[in-house]
């Protein structure tokens, strides 16, 4: 399966694929259920049966493309507009198809030494004529789902092949083609001297140096208004000296996701070219064990000047998130900060990898990201910022803050709390992805297109 770049409006000799529903007339020997491909080889058409016109739902789409291009038995032109019912528009349609091929198609990291099997066949998706409105969707959707499969690319890229450094080395590369991005890496001794102490704390464990990414599109530079997304970029999580056992320590290599989807709502950004500001920031470490790593009861000083006491290493995200956050702030002047992270098991916990968790300081703020997520298709629910999850966190003896919550509940309530104290009262939208980012060790990447989405307007 090839990537599909580009809509056709001309017919070639593949079967052209047409939706058939249950009140029209049928051709003989059709199979009448549901998702079923008839071919009629001779006649050059094949028929998929969906039931119910009215029942049609652009999800059950989304899944019928990503499983075509795994599985398609022919090569096909898809005819988009036999797909098109009274709840589903052409744009829809074109939609659905464009991300859910490329998604299935996508060629990530892969090493495995016997021949990849690959669907052999391809498939097109075929229109007669195409409107400017169309086109203008397709364009939307190939450029979001390219954005997420670069992202996704990433994460399951092994953490012996992604460490922080070839991290921000692969950002700056393939952000040189985007001339309306500007993208700064800080080193190690740019870090100290902001004063980023948490991100440093989470690093000392390291072989290799911390970076932080900025990257940065200004769309509209007569305004004062600018959204930052802030990405946690853990290249694996060891947990540190609170070392994961087992299990618990695979697929750690994902922990870095959040600072990839901010990556990549950037790359889209910089193609669909809104008239807005915004701003990615990527604070990027590994967390390990050395000699001289961040001891459990060990105070550190973050960027903001507050202190923390580490009373559990392995909550290193809102670490490193903390200091990236005032960066945001403080130095990028931020008038709307949005953050997304593999934060908590305890999000897995909560809403399983259905849906993704929101919390916002603002009911407008919610508004805005629940409207861009229905827009997307994608998940998220809303979960409670209250004081009530900060008190444990406060009753630190020796400094500001404690890094964990150890009452044992809501630890993702805590940490998004934990987050908040660095966010200098600015609007603010907590994104925590543990859950829906990776599931059985492949790689999601929700929310690129819900935050790109948000951004835009
Ligand atoms: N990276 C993990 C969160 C995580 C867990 C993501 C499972 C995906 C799947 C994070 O850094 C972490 O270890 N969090 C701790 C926090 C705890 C010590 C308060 C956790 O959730 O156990
Ligand atoms: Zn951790
Ligand atoms: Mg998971």
């Amino acid at each position: 399966m090839q990537l599909i770049k580009q809509l056709s409006t001309k017919r070639n000799d593949h079967l052209l694929l047409k939706a058939i529903f249950e009140d029209e007339i049928l051709p003989e020997f059709l199979v009448k259920e549901t998702e079923a491909i008839t071919d009629f080889i001779d006649k050059k058409v094949s028929y998929i049966y969906l039931g119910k016109k009215q029942e049609l739902q652009y999800n059950s789409l989304y899944s019928l493309a990503q499983d075509l291009a795994l599985n398609a038995a022919y090569d096909y032109q898809i005819d988009l507009s036999s797909f098109v019912t009274e709840n589903l528009t052409i744009n829809d349609v074109v939609d659905a198809f464009t991300k859910g091929i490329n998604f299935s198609a996508a060629k990530l990291y892969n090493k495995k030494t016997f021949t990849y099997k690959e669907n052999p066949n391809n498939i097109e998706l075929f229109i007669e004529q195409a409107s400017q409105s169309v086109i203008d969707s397709f364009n939307k959707a190939r450029i979001l789902i390219e954005s997420q499969n670069w992202a996704r690319n990433l994460g399951i890229t092994p953490p012996n092949e992604l460490n922080s450094e070839q991290l921000a080395k692969i950002v700056v590369e393939d952000f040189k083609e985007y001339k309306n991005l500007s993208v700064k890496v800080l080193e190690k001794k740019e870090i100290e001297k902001l004063g980023m102490g948490l991100l440093l704390s989470v690093n000392r464990g390291s072989v290799y140096e911390p970076r932080v990414v900025i990257i940065e599109y200004k769309g509209n530079p007569d305004s004062n208004q600018k959204t930052v997304l802030i990405g946690k970029g853990i290249t694996f999580d060891s947990g540190g000296y609170n070392i994961k056992t087992g299990r618990n320590m695979l697929g750690m290599k994902y922990d870095m996701s959040g600072s990839a989807i901010v990556a990549s709502v950037l790359k889209s950004v910089a193609q669909l070219k809104p008239k807005t500001n915004v701003s990615a920031i990527m604070c990027i470490t590994d967390n390990r064990v050395n000699g001289d790593a961040s001891l459990p009861d060990s105070v550190w000083t973050s960027m903001s000047g507050k202190t923390v006491e580490i009373n559990n290493t392995d909550a290193e995200g809102r670490l490193v998130m903390a200091d990236g956050l005032y960066y945001g702030a403080d130095v990028l002047k931020a008038t709307r900060l949005i953050d997304v992270a593999t934060l908590t098991g305890a999000m897995v916990a909560a809403l399983g990898d259905t849906y993704t968790g929101i919390w916002s300081t603002t009911e407008k703020a919610w508004k805005e990201i629940s409207d861009a997520a229905t827009i997307q298709h994608e998940l998220i629910w809303r979960m409670p910022f209250d004081s009530d999850y900060e008190e444990f966190m406060k009753g630190s003896i020796v400094a500001d803050l404690k890094n964990t919550d150890y009452t044992g509940h809501a630890g993702s309530c805590s940490a998004a709390m934990f987050l908040k104290e660095f966010t200098k009262g600015i609007e603010y939208i907590h994104l925590d992805v543990a859950g829906t980012n990776d599931i059985d060790e492949k790689p999601m990447f929700a929310m690129t297109k819900t935050l790109t989405e948000l951004v835009l307007k």
